[in-house]
C-alpha cells in the first residue's frame, strides 16, 4: 500500500464515484471517501505530530503498536489508523460492475472450503449482518484458512494475527443515503462491485506470509 506513513493523505480513489452504481450511488462514495476517509487522516496526522518516532512507523505498525501506548493515544490511533486502513482495504476491493466470473486461486481455495461461492457469499452476508451498531466483515486468512471475522467500529483483525483479503464496511454511513436501514440490501448490492481480482491479490500475498 502506498503512502504508508507519516503525512498521510487521502490518495486519488481508483475508479470514479460513479462506477459502482446502481449499487452504490455516486453521492455516497464521495461523502464516504472526502469527508469520512478524509477526516480519518487528518485525525491521525494530528494525533501524531508532535510524536517523531510514531511518525516513522507504517500504519500497520501504528495499529499494532498502539496496544503499548497511554490510552490517551492509543485510543485515538486505533480509531484513527484503523479507519484509515479498514477504508482504504474497502474502497480498493470495489470495482465496477462486470459480468466476467470470479477466477484464481482465491476462488479455488473458497470453493474447497465452502462447497461454491453461493455458500460462502451466504456465510459472510449472516456474519455481517450479524454485527450490532458501526463495524466490519472481513474475509480473513488465518492458520492456512479462510476465515469471515467481524470487527467493531474501526478495529482491525491484524491485530489478532489474521492477514485481511477483503473487507465488508458496514457502517450505516456506507449505504444509509441508498439503502435506508436496509442493510440486507446493501450487502446483496456490495456483492455485485466485489474486486475479486483485488482479493486474490491480497490473499497470494497472505499466503506467502509465515505463520505465526
Ligand atoms: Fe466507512
Amino acid at each position: 500500500m502506498e503512502n504508508n506513513t507519516y503525512p498521510f493523505v487521502n490518495l486519488p480513489l481508483p475508479y470514479d464515484y460513479n462506477a459502482l452504481e446502481p449499487y452504490i450511488d455516486a453521492k455516497t462514495m464521495a461523502i464516504h471517501y472526502d469527508v469520512y476517509l478524509q477526516g480519518y487522516i487528518d485525525k491521525l496526522n494530528q494525533t501524531i505530530s508532535e510524536f517523531p518516532e510514531l511518525q516513522l512507523l507504517t500504519l500497520e505498525e501504528l495499529i499494532v503498536g498502539s496496544v503499548y501506548l497511554l490510552e490517551a493515544l492509543q485510543v485515538p490511533i486505533q480509531n484513527n489508523a484503523g479507519g484509515i486502513y479498514n477504508h482504504r482495504m474497502y474502497f480498493n476491493g470495489m470495482q465496477e460492475p462486470s459480468d466476467r466470473q470470479p477466477q484464481g486461486q482465491l476462488i479455488k481455495m473458497i470453493e474447497a472450503q465452502y462447497g461454491n461461492l453461493d455458500n460462502f457469499l451466504y456465510a459472510f452476508k449472516k456474519e455481517a449482518m450479524g454485527i450490532f451498531g458501526s463495524g466490519y466483515t472481513w474475509l480473513v486468512f488465518d492458520n492456512a484458512r479462510l476465515r469471515i471475522t467481524t470487527t467493531a467500529n474501526q478495529k482491525n483483525p491484524i491485530t489478532l494475527g489474521f492477514c485481511p483479503i477483503m473487507a465488508l464496511d458496514v457502517w450505516e454511513h456506507a449505504y444509509f443515503l441508498k439503502h435506508y436501514n436496509e442493510r440486507s440490501s446493501y450487502i446483496d448490492d456490495w456483492f455485485q462491485v466485489i474486486n475479486w481480482d483485488k482479493a486474490n491479490e491480497n490473499y497470494m500475498e497472505c499466503i506467502k506470509k509465515p505463520i505465526i
